[in-house]
């Protein structure tokens, strides 16, 4: 990973790209939906702050334990005139994440036992797959999929898709 003499204190995306790992296109995608942001040279070409490592650094982490771009999003602008996020917030946003973390990986494990009901079948029927219906939102009418019992009943009026 090439290093960034200190002295400099903008970034081309080449040079944000090289140091972060992130490829260019990602890095214009970031921006695009809010996360970095950069200033336009007199020849309209993009400078990052040296900040902007930090950021891509915060966002791949987050998107690597399956957080939301929008999520993230959100998460860096509520901190203070949208500063870079610092090792205090990253320990408090991950901590609230945790919960989100926890839930996903309850699901994908449960997913994941009763896969092999699927394999060779093709049915996805709702009221008997779990790919086709991993809410289980009939599960507390106590019709279709039961595997998660505890799933909230859908509004009234909408029964939800038919199998
Ligand atoms: S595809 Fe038939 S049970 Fe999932």
């Amino acid at each position: 990973m090439p290093q960034i003499p200190e002295k400099i204190h903008e970034l081309t995306v080449g040079q944000l790209s090289a140091r972060s790992g992130a490829a260019v296109s990602a890095l214009h995608f970031y921006e695009a939906k809010g996360l970095i942001s950069s200033r336009r040279t007199s020849g309209n070409q993009r400078r990052y702050s040296r900040d902007a490592l930090r950021r891509v650094a915060f966002v791949r982490a987050a998107q690597r334990v399956g957080i939301p771009l929008a999520t993230i999003r959100d998460a860096l602008s509520e901190l203070p005139e949208e500063r870079t996020p610092n090792r205090e917030d990253w320990a408090r946003l991950s901590e609230t994440w945790r919960s989100e973390l926890d839930r996903r990986i309850h699901q994908l494990g449960r997913l994941r036992d009763h896969l092999t009901d699927c394999i060779g079948c093709g049915c996805l029927s709702l009221e008997t797959c779990v790919l086709s219906n991993p809410d289980d939102v009939f599960g507390d009418r106590l019709t279709g999929s039961r595997l998660l019992p505890g799933s909230p009943t859908p509004p009234p009026g909408e029964d939800g898709p038919t199998p």
